[in-house]
């Protein structure tokens, strides 16, 4: 983290779990556990179906909501999908896009992953946009060629103006749900990699102010170590976050003094 720049964002990647009538009482439960604000915003992304009652949950909480995926489309014939208007509606802040599970499982490719980037911000949501490599690309070589083709496809005709809503979110593939985490020095090598390519593009200033997220078994016993290094600006955290305790002890972590 540099707290000098930037304000931390740990962000809850629920995933397909948990019900909306556990919303409640999981948000009052991680009240109890973590209420500072200070250094970092608390973010959850959960299921579509548990938007209405969080957003109500959230209310006056120190948790911002977010979703895990949203249509390229503004609105129209595309049944079972929801947009990022519908999103903005119901008091969503942030959305999730590209996630590897959505480009492995949902084959969503870099270009929809643009197209929604640039219909979030149309809509004025805070897209987390996810990039990473699998272990074969790593073990070749082409972490940084990989990440560097992802990160400029994800921005493409993305102008300067609206970039400070963006956040990045460096996801390993070969860390997500295995418990191998990443080293700090292999997140921050990468996640620094991309502010150098964010500087490239869009100069020091933005780069500067960009949040960058880890993902990938991050936890409560990993975070102090990972939020130490300058380059990662918080956490997407999908297994921790699904218990309030590790969750909270994360958020905890973030907003050590
Ligand atoms: P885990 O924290 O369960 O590895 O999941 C990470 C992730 O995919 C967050 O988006």
């Amino acid at each position: 983290m540099n707290r000098k720049y930037r304000k931390a964002i740990i962000a809850g990647n629920w995933k397909m779990n948990t019900k909306p009538s556990e919303v409640k009482a999981f948000i009052e439960e991680l009240r109890g556990l973590s209420n500072r604000t200070k250094w970092c915003e608390t973010v959850i992304c959960a299921p579509f179906t548990h938007l209405t009652v969080a957003s109500r949950a959230f209310w006056n909480g120190h948790v911002s909501l977010g979703a895990q995926n949203m249509s390229e489309h503004p609105k129209g014939a595309y049944t079972g999908e929801v947009s990022a208007e519908m999103l903005r509606d119901v008091g969503v802040k942030y959305v999730i896009i590209g996630h590897s599970e959505r480009r492995q499982y949902f084959g969503e490719t870099d270009l929809t992953v643009n197209k929604k980037i640039l219909a979030a911000l149309e809509a004025d949501l805070h897209p987390i946009v996810c990039v990473g490599e699998s272990l074969e690309q790593r073990e070749l070589g082409l972490t940084n060629e990989l990440i560097s083709y992802q990160v400029r496809a994800a921005l493409a005709g993305v102008p300067a103006d609206k970039l400070r809503k963006i956040v990045i979110a460096y996801e390993p593939i070969w860390a997500i749900g295995t418990g191998n985490t990443a080293t700090a020095e292999q997140a921050d090598e990468v996640c620094s990699l991309i502010r150098a390519l964010v500087r490239g593009l869009y100069g020091a200033r933005l780069a500067r102010a960009m949040p960058i997220l880890y993902g990938g078994s991050m936890n409560e016993k990993n975070a102090e170590e990972l939020l130490a290094k300058p380059d990662i600006d918080g956490g997407l955290i999908g297994g921790a976050s699904l218990v309030p305790e590790k969750f909270a002890a994360i958020i905890n972590a973030a907003n050590q003094e």
